[in-house]
């Protein structure tokens, strides 16, 4: 391909010409609300994932302290041993054994964890089972990779949760990894520990990876969040990533790990190593804060999310022909649209045309929720509620 006005031919690698996909029409809902909120319209975002919450202003104090007294140069590319510690006791805590600091490698962000571990185990041509919908994001790392995704579609009328027996079914001689979301994304279901152990036993036997990103790990309403590593029985095949741009209100600090055996963790380190070259030192000291000193803050954050997503579901119980699966956690919501619109594009569309309200349809989370869109609880029910008399007012004008 030549550039404009240029006798230079640019030619790109493979990995550019597969990340080079067109995602456009899954954003292109969310990009026209957010031009249409540039030039000054009314709109209401209901597609973003950012929380709208901010970083707790303990941990951005302690950090601005942190950073007068220096904490601006290299780390080591395993990461902070201080925050890989702390990391390391919440481990022990939530899957009540033992976690190394070795087990424990920062990074910046979740997906850069997820990608380090993919690229880490998969070649191009691997299999990798995945249950859809699935956390859009998770496409480019697979595509980067040329690894063939197997999906495992879930059942909507089912709140979304796992056919184990259609997973095992789908495993073949190229299967090199599982990859499970739990809680997930945009579904907000759970893995039981039960499930998961299975999961583990499974893999484990058939010597497969399981791969665990539990990022909403601390948002959940129902009962707790079980970790991977405390249902699996060995550990030689796990991997677990989190971090803290949900759970925290810090996804603009880029915070992330993986729990990993020492065995694996000195591949990813590798990896990681000769790609990010380390982590800032202020971030990981504002992780190691945020991490010491969030139990009141939690609970602040899973009821917040809780009563948007109590506020959510009533409201769409109480429009006609519209519905949802409640979550058990995780910050969205997927109402099926169904009985009113072709499908949850052709809605999100008409939506914001009508309404300047926006949501993403679901189509991006995968072919199983076609019929759906994405409502996003990274608003407050003072954003909610206007949204939904909108939302209202647009399924009684087609009624
Ligand atoms: C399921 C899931 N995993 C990972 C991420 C990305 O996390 P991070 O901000 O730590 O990269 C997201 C963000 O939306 C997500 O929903």
């Amino acid at each position: 391909m030549s550039v404009q006005g240029s006798t230079f031919t640019q030619r790109i690698s493979n990995v550019a010409k597969r990340l080079d996909g067109d995602a456009s029409e899954v954003w292109e809902v969310h990009d026209k609300a957010c031009a249409m909120a540039d030039n000054g319209e009314d709109v209401l975002l209901l597609s973003v994932g950012d929380p709208d919450l901010d970083t707790h202003p303990d941990t951005i104090n302690h950090v601005i302290d942190r950073l007068r007294e220096g904490r601006t140069h290299y780390s080591p590319s395993s990461g902070e041993d201080s925050l890989r510690r702390i990391i390391a006791d919440v481990e022990d805590r939530s899957a009540r054994r033992p976690c190394s600091v070795d087990e424990v490698l920062i990074f910046p962000g979740a997906t850069n964890a997820i990608y380090a571990v993919m690229r880490t185990l998969l070649n191009e041509g691997d299999e990798v089972i995945l249950a859809e919908p699935m956390y859009i994001g998770y496409h480019g790392i697979f595509d980067s990779i040329g690894a063939k995704q197997v999906r495992i579609p879930l059942n909507a009328a089912d709140n979304f949760s796992l056919d184990m027996e259609k997973l095992k079914a789908s495993v073949t001689e190229k299967t090199k990894v599982i990859f499970i979301n739990t809680p997930g994304n945009p579904a907000g279901n759970m893995l039981s520990e039960a499930e998961l152990r299975e999961l583990a036993d499974f893999s484990y036997r058939n010597n497969i990876w399981l791969v665990s990103d539990e990022v909403y790990s601390m948002i959940t309403f129902k009962e707790r969040h079980t970790s991977l590593r405390k249902a699996a029985e060995h550990l030689d095949n796990i991997i677990v990533i989190d971090g803290l741009s949900k759970s925290h209100a810090m996804t603009g600090w880029r915070m992330g790990w993986t729990v990993a055996p020492e065995s694996i963790s000195k591949h990813l380190l590798n990896f990681s190593a000769s790609t990010v070259f380390g982590c800032c030192q202020f971030v990981q000291d504002a992780a190691a804060y945020a991490l010491q000193n969030d139990s009141a803050y939690m609970e602040e954050i899973r009821g917040e999310y809780q009563s948007r997503r109590d506020y959510v579901c009533q409201r769409v119980a109480a429009i006609p022909k519209l519905s949802c699966p409640t979550p058990d956690a995780g910050m969205f919501v997927m109402v099926d649209i169904s009985q009113v619109a072709e499908d949850g594009q052709d809605f999100a569309h008409r939506l914001l045309d009508a309404q300047g309200v926006s949501v993403l349809p679901g189509i991006g989370f995968g072919e199983v929720t076609r019929n759906f869109v994405r409502i996003s609880l990274a608003q407050p029910v003072e954003i909610l509620e206007p949204a939904f008399d909108r939302i209202e007012g647009f399924i009684n004008s087609l009624l």
